[in-house]
């Protein structure tokens, strides 16, 4: 078997996780910074910060394991820097494992609006939302689209581009 890493690269609300909810190829083992974050928390966040970089080497040690072992790992993440995405297509060189990245990018209002349905109050414990601010959406949302162009060049084995805003479309006419 291939160990295959599976990451998503979208803005919060984007529908990641509803993606990966439906879409989950069966045996694969799911990495979901959220979830752990809020395994983690002692207020069960799973937007508290405060845990994030234990999350992620939680993520990478799974990672590990399941690429070790020749299995498919799902990252259900922002991956709106490059940094992260390199992070992870660097973590998959080392197991010689093939690399799908998933672009879930809908319009910038659609994002928003989706984000805008969520809790927006703070925990009194950690201090974190479940809503992320306006401005973090649009920053995601300004960070992918502007990568899309380039995301070629990355080094993933596949590329899907599962949403797409209409003005990122190949126009068929010109
Ligand atoms: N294709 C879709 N059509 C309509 N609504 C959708 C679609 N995908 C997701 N949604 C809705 O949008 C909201 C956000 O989706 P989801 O939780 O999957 O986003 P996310 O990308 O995982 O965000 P986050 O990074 O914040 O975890 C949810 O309420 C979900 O039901
Ligand atoms: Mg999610
Ligand atoms: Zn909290």
């Amino acid at each position: 078997m291939t160990p295959t890493l599976i990451a998503t690269i979208g803005p919060s609300g984007a529908g990641k996780t509803t993606w990966r909810t439906r879409h989950t190829p069966p045996g694969a083992v799911v990495v979901s910074l959220d979830e752990t974050r809020a395994v983690l928390s002692p207020c069960g966040c799973s937007a508290n910060q405060a845990v994030n970089a234990a999350a992620v080497a939680a993520g990478v040690a799974t990672t590990r394991r399941v690429l070790a072992a020749g299995g498919t790992v799902v990252w259900d993440v922002t991956n709106y820097l490059q940094q992260f995405r390199t992070e992870l297509l660097d973590l998959a060189d080392e197991f010689g494992a093939r690399t799908v990245g998933l672009v879930i990018l809908p319009p910038l209002l659609t994002a928003l609006a989706r984000n805008g349905t969520r809790d927006p109050r703070r925990c009194p414990n950690c201090g974190y939302a479940r809503r992320v601010d306006d401005h973090a959406v649009w920053r995601m949302h300004h960070a992918i689209t502007h990568a899309v162009p380039h995301l070629h060049r990355e080094g993933w084995h596949e590329l899907r581009f599962l949403t797409l805003p209409p003005y990122l479309h190949r126009s068929e006419e010109n």
